[in-house]
């Protein structure tokens, strides 16, 4: 199938390991598009007009959920956020019944984020609106990987052949995972590095190289990825301590010069600073962490599209 015929209409969007780079390169074409709209002075198209989505968050978060209510409003879609912790979860309310009571409201879309690795594709089986997973647990967090895979695209030009290094708690991240999962399909060469404690190793097997030093996944690098370690993951601690773990795993500048000059610096938010990564590193002119957040918006703004109005020629005009 070319990618002119590639369709996400109507597709729930869980996770980047079952996506196809097709699909993925659809999303990031569309997403360049999109990314235009951001720029102009007056910025909503009636593209998704009539269309509702609910943005159904069960952790916190600023940016995911902030780039997926703009994205839908700036496409002219109605978009209403549900923050568990206002809702009638607290009651006791399942996931299963709070999604029928969504859905019962006739909505298009329904954007989740929840602690439970899985709990999008239940989602999906649960209920008709369109699921977009905007993480589950440490499973996948199929938006930030994309967006990911368009910051670098935007600045290298490619991703076939780079030198890709994704540093700190693998383990619990699933942007790592859904990076991870990208980038071996677009052809990257990818190493992971971090605490012994906070690799998991089965990922050799896909040809990940793995690494409890970071300078070895550092060296020659064309792109690092800074995790935020994850402490409402770790039920016991996995690192001696946060001084600890800057000292021997913090990207600072004398670390990153193993990189390759032109490293592109990302980290996906929100950050530690001072302890995964230096504030020297974090506000580099190698870093696209600002970019990043751009680029989630153009690509939330593509897949909300693509989701319900498939094909790839977008009517944007306002
Ligand atoms: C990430 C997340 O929530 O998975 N943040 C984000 O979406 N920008 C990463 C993190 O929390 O560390």
């Amino acid at each position: 199938m070319t990618k002119g015929q590639v369709s996400l209409r109507g597709k729930d969007i869980l996770g980047l390991q079952g996506m196809t780079v097709d699909e993925m390169g659809l999303i990031l074409d569309s997403a360049k598009e999109m990314k235009n709209i951001i720029d102009r002075d007056i910025k909503k198209v009636p593209t998704l007009r009539g269309k509702s989505i609910v943005n159904l968050f069960f952790e916190p978060s600023t940016r995911t959920r902030t780039s997926f209510e703009l994205a839908g409003k700036y496409l002219g879609a109605d978009v209403v956020n549900v923050t568990t912790s206002a809702s009638s979860v607290v009651k006791g309310e399942s996931l299963r019944d709070t999604l029928l009571t969504v859905e019962a409201m006739g909505v298009d879309i329904i954007v989740m984020r929840h602690e439970a690795e899985g709990s999008a594709e239940f989602a999906a089986s649960a209920v008709s609106p369109v699921i977009v997973n905007a993480g589950d647990g440490a499973h996948e967090h199929p938006t930030q990987g994309l967006l990911d895979m368009f910051t670098i695209r935007e600045k290298k030009g490619n991703i076939s052949g780079l030198k890709v290094a994704i540093i700190g708690d693998i383990l619990h991240s699933r942007v790592a995972r859904s990076n991870i999962w990208a980038l071996l399909k677009m052809g990257a060469d990818v190493s992971v590095a971090g605490p012994r404690t906070l690799l998991p190793r089965d990922l050799e097997k896909h040809g990940v190289k793995v690494y409890d030093r970071v300078e070895a996944a550092l060296e020659g690098a064309d792109v690092v990825n800074i995790l935020r370690i994850q402490r409402e993951r770790q039920q016991k601690g996995l690192f001696p301590t946060t001084r600890e773990y800057a000292r021997i795993f913090g990207v600072n500048k004398d670390r990153l010069s193993l990189a390759k000059d032109d490293v592109l610096v990302m980290h996906p938010g929100p950050m530690n600073r001072g302890l995964e990564i230096a504030p020297d590193v974090a506000y580099s002119a190698q870093s696209a962490i600002q970019e990043q957040v751009k680029n989630g918006l153009a690509v939330r703004m593509a897949i909300l599209f693509l989701v319900l109005m498939g094909g790839n020629d977008i009517e944007v005009s306002a």
